[in-house]
């Protein structure tokens, strides 16, 4: 993250922290069962979200070399990414031009051509079909006709994005456009210099917007994660803010609500974040009087004790007003960060790099 950016939402947080405020949404926003368990409003959000939208589907260092290939099947059309043996990274639907077999499972290095496992047409690592056994058979077949259906993707900030069904054969994606104003950050945290070290699949029998949801509050901490990570973060409190279809939230580590040298936040070095400074509270599971925490009660887990004087003053920020009772909120509410999403997947059918925007959706 650019460090004027952690700076301002330093402040903002603290400004939350100080107050017992949260980012709010202009109002409650009472959410239909049926968002849930409509099949109608499940096969469009398949559609728009997860189809006609850029979806992320992998980190560039999985398929950093020529013969390096990807395939994901969440979106519901079987994709593939290829390196060229040229480095250019490829996308293709993952259907073998003859009879429609997956051409490739899984993922892996050093592939030279791909062999169809059904019938055993091959294909380069372009996409192009470069050997059909008994070709006698298929007199007048162009090879040109018949190469791996090849799909937009874009590679940029060491993630990489596919449109599982685009407009035309011409379509192309505009990444930073798609981004709305995102590309900045996800750009600052230099993917491209990260390596995988694990992909893990969850895949429990929910509506994808019930696994989306919990990381898009902070709500339920307390109670919830009582005897985990309630302990590490702050309660019902977070920063956010939406760029475009896109959202971030930023939760607050009990570490960074100790912090004790208040107006030294905006002015912290290049290169250090709030865990790095604070890391000698961070591991105490019970915060020691100075964070000023007053109670584990649902709901108010994280109220800072401060002198009501204190709770009056104004940010530059601007931030929701006190309320009786605390509520996470977080504005105009969408899908998650793509950020969250490239080895995680959390969903029965697919996983959310993006979504389009489904504004002010809260429930409480
Ligand atoms: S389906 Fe692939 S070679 Fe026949
Ligand atoms: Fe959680």
């Amino acid at each position: 993250m650019r460090p004027e950016t952690r700076a301002e939402l330093a402040r903002r947080l603290r400004h939350y922290l100080d107050t017992g405020t949260t980012a709010m949404a202009e109002a409650m926003f009472p959410n239909p069962v049926s968002a849930y368990t409509s099949e109608e409003r499940l096969a469009l959000e398949k559609r728009v979200l997860f189809r006609e939208s850029p979806l992320l589907v992998g980190l560039s260092c999985r398929v950093a070399a020529p013969g390096d290939y990807l395939t994901d099947d969440d979106s519901g059309m079987p994709i593939l990414l290829l390196r060229t043996a040229a480095g250019t990274l490829r996308a293709f639907a993952n259907v073998c031009r003859h009879r429609g077999a997956r051409v490739v499972d899984g993922c892996g290095s050093g592939k030279r051509a791909l062999s169809c496992p059904y019938h055993g047409w091959t294909y380069g690592l372009d996409g192009g079909l470069v050997d059909v056994p008994g070709e006698e058979g298929f007199a007048g077949l162009s090879r040109e006709e018949h190469s791996l259906r090849p799909l937009p993707v874009a590679e940029k900030y060491g993630l990489v994005w596919v449109q599982p069904a685009p407009a035309g054969p011409e379509a192309t994606i505009d990444i930073d456009a798609h981004l709305g104003g995102l590309a900045p950050e996800l750009a600052s945290f230099g993917f491209e210099r990260w390596h995988h070290f694990e992909t893990r699949t969850l895949r429990p029998r929910i509506n994808w917007k019930m696994a989306v949801d919990t990381f898009l509050e902070a709500y339920h901490l307390a109670a919830l994660h009582e005897q985990s990570v309630a302990p590490i973060f702050v309660g019902n409190l977070c920063a956010a803010d939406r760029f475009g279809p896109h959202h971030r939230m930023i939760a607050v580590r009990r570490s960074f609500a100790a912090l004790p040298d208040r107006g030294a936040i905006g002015a912290r070095p290049s290169g250090t974040s709030c865990a790095t400074r604070s890391s000698s509270t961070r591991s105490s599971p019970t915060p020691s009087s100075s964070t000023r925490r007053t109670t584990w009660s649902c709901g108010a887990c994280s109220r800072v004790s401060r002198p009501t004087s204190a709770r009056s003053t104004s940010p530059s920020t601007s931030p929701s007003p006190r309320r009786p009772r605390r509520r996470a909120s977080t504005g105009p509410r969408t899908c998650s960060s793509p950020s969250m999403r490239s080895t995680a997947r959390t969903s029965g059918w697919g996983k959310a790099s993006s979504a389009a925007s489904a504004p002010g959706r809260r429930t409480t």
